[in-house]
């Protein structure tokens, strides 16, 4: 330091031997420094008030005028480097601490991705279907009165057709007697009288829900399950709609040319009343175990509404009829998707659910 300070070596400052070396001296040792504390005394030595590079630019004044320029500039070219270089080395060493460094070869985390339950699935792949008919989707209590599930559709209390039902009745006071016992629905048929009840004619309603029945589990069975029901009152509405609108939904759901059938049945809230039945698909009708050597298999049922259900909610069965159906979602489920045993919609084993 102050070689020129001391007036010796003149010739050399002038060339700036001394601050190269300098320079070069400096961003060695800046290399060796791996700590926040040996860059601080680094600093105070290359860029400190007493150091080399400030005695230089003090020192100036005192050089002759025409060294004085060009000395100048080096100098301060030289304190620019440096102080830039620790700023870089600056920033390298803190990086680590406030940033996690990224191994882009590390293979990717996995991130699962949720899906919908097979029965979710099929209850809107049948809604999507009766949706663009103009129909709404309407829902109901699971806990149901009596009158909604038996009585206003045709089911006295003393009807066998309730024997077929196997019911749960609801161990509670009923808190509107004339509504009779509490229960959970058997069927999803009891909506339709609620929605006639606040709604006139027209009237499209598509209504999912689950339903109970006391039945013994097994492969075909469930105590509890999923229904889809479906009504349509209207003027004019007529067995023709139905069974339009009906093979409409069964060729949406399982494919052009699905050959279906309307067989006699009885029902006691619908008047004629029908079963409908699909080819079987695994036989194509010939029989075989999945349809019962039948040659077809029973998908829904459905009729014309019954005047007196009709008139348990006030409205003219003179003046309006109407068709509905109903039919049970893990059926259709297993049928569309091959699953042969209904526990498994129920068990929520993931080897299961995640291959749908
Ligand atoms: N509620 C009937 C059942 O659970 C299904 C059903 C049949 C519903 C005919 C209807 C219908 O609306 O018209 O077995």
């Amino acid at each position: 330091m102050g070689l020129y300070r001391k007036g010796t070596a003149i010739e050399d400052i002038s060339l700036g031997d001394d601050l190269d070396r300098l320079l070069e001296e400096a961003t060695a040792l800046l290399n060796q420094a791996g700590s926040v504390q040996q860059l601080e005394q680094w600093r105070v030595k290359f860029l400190g008030r007493k150091s080399r590079i400030s005695e230089t630019l003090k020192g100036l004044s005192q050089l002759p005028p025409e060294q004085r320029a060009q000395r100048g500039k080096r100098a301060n070219d030289v304190k620019v480097t440096l102080e830039s270089q620790l700023s870089a080395r600056q920033q390298a060493l803190s990086a680590p601490a406030c940033q996690p460094r990224i191994d882009v070869t590390l293979p990717g985390r996995h991130h699962p991705q949720g899906r919908l339950h097979p029965i979710t699935q099929t209850v809107r792949a049948i809604l999507d279907v009766f949706i663009p008919m103009g129909f709404e989707i309407a829902q109901g209590p699971e806990m149901e009165f009596e009158y909604y599930n038996f009585d206003a559709l045709n089911i006295p209390p003393d009807h066998p057709s309730r024997e077929s039902f196997d019911t749960f009745f609801v161990d509670l006071p009923s808190p509107v007697p004339e509504k009779g016992r509490l229960l959970l629905r058997s069927h999803t048929s009891g909506v339709q009288i609620r929605v006639m009840e606040k709604h006139k004619p027209p009237l499209r309603i598509v209504v999912p829900g689950r339903v109970y029945r006391r039945d013994a589990v097994d492969a075909g069975h469930s105590f509890m399950f999923h229904q889809v029901e479906g009504l349509m009152v209207d003027t004019q509405t007529s067995f023709a709609d139905l069974k339009g609108v009906l093979g409409q939904f069964l060729e949406r759901l399982f494919g052009a040319g699905t050959q279906a059938r309307f067989r006699p049945h009885f029902f006691p809230f619908t008047e004629p009343s029908a079963e409908v039945d699909i080819a079987c698909r695994a036989c194509r009708g010939k029989g075989c175990s999945t349809c019962g050597r039948k040659g077809w298999i029973e998908i829904m049922g459905c009729g014309m509404v019954h005047p007196n259900v009709l008139k348990a909610v006030g409205y003219d069965s003179n003046k309006v009829q109407g068709f509905a159906f109903g039919m049970g979602v893990e059926r259709i489920a297993m049928l569309r998707l091959g699953i042969p045993d209904i526990r498994l919609f129920f068990e929520n084993d993931l080897r299961f659910l995640e291959q749908f």
